[in-house]
């Protein structure tokens, strides 16, 4: 386990070479009147593979930055680069997944076709993709039942099944097991560990559960509050795989954890003179 202070330096490409580099990048809203900064000169870079959790304070910016990321928000300053490429739309070879996957399915639809949908690929080939993917989450024998029949783990298993037969290099998540039960996150995080492998993606996922980000990642990006900023990156050198028993009892993982609790807390305590909206409990 290496633990790492972010410096300027830190945030060049990691060895393996970097699929996504996000540099001096800010975001400002002015549709309150007002006026809200987001996000303030944010600097990293994931590697191609990796698996990237950030965390960061409520509020702090979170889905700002992934938005700036899928090219669906365009930055105030700084850029994002795929492979080098400028984003400035959605890239082809991106997919996003939502925390509320009541929102990103068609309840009419089957969940076989909510897959299909957003592929441009031939028929044949769609019915391909979509089946790898939906065996992939675990939902063949659910696949020609209706997305509004489905209980909310399997939705968004069919969310994630969605982003994954659409083929995407990086799969951007955000929160995306924010909506179900302990027991269903658990599942969710596993399987969307044992598809990242399989389907060989790399992999950025927000969350605002420290033990998630610690669990999941290669490396963990942690946030300041808003105007948010890049405050920690740490590696996470738990083996792997990972299981959600011995992994998380291990001396590292709790270490880790606190480390990252004590830095969201008092980013939390600047913001709002002492609540701490964090999904662990205090060690
Ligand atoms: N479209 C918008 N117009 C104006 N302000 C916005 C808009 N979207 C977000 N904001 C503001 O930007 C800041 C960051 O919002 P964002 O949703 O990115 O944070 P977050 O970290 O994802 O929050 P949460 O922890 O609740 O998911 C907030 O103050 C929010 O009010
Ligand atoms: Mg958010």
């Amino acid at each position: 386990m290496s633990t790492v202070e972010t410096q300027p330096e830190l945030t060049e490409a990691p060895a393996g070479g970097s699929i996504l580099e996000v540099t001096g990048l800010s975001k400002s809203y002015t549709t309150t009147g007002h006026g809200t900064t987001a996000i303030e000169q944010l600097d990293f870079s994931v590697a191609d593979g990796e698996f990237v959790t950030v965390v960061g304070p409520s509020g702090c910016g979170k889905t700002t930055l992934l938005k700036c990321l899928a090219g669906l928000l365009e930055p105030s300053a700084g850029e994002v680069r795929l492979r080098g490429k400028l984003v400035t739309a959605p890239p082809p070879e991106m997919a996003l997944v939502f925390q509320d996957y009541s929102r990103s399915l068609l309840p009419w639809l089957t969940v076989r076709k909510n897959v299909m949908l957003p592929l441009r690929v031939g028929r044949a080939e769609k019915h391909d993709l979509a089946q790898e993917a939906l065996d992939a989450v675990g939902l063949t024998d659910f696949a020609d039942g209706y997305a509004w029949q489905m209980s909310g783990g399997m939705q968004q298993r069919a969310a994630i099944a969605r982003a994954l037969a659409y083929q995407p290099k990086v799969l951007l998540m955000d929160e995306p097991f924010a909506s179900v039960d302990a027991q269903t996150r658990a599942e969710l995080e596993d399987l969307v560990l044992r598809v990242r492998r399989e389907f060989n993606v790399t992999v950025l996922l927000v969350t605002h559960d420290i033990d998630e980000a610690v669990y999941m990642g290669d490396r963990v990006v942690v946030l300041s509050s808003r105007p948010s900023r890049v405050k920690r990156v740490l590696d996470i050198d738990l083996p792997r795989p990972r299981d959600q028993l011995t992994t998380k009892s291990m001396r590292e993982f709790v270490e880790l954890r606190s480390e990252i609790y004590q830095d969201i807390k008092s980013e939390s305590k600047s913001l709002r003179g002492g609540a701490v909206e964090v999904g662990v409990e205090e060690a």
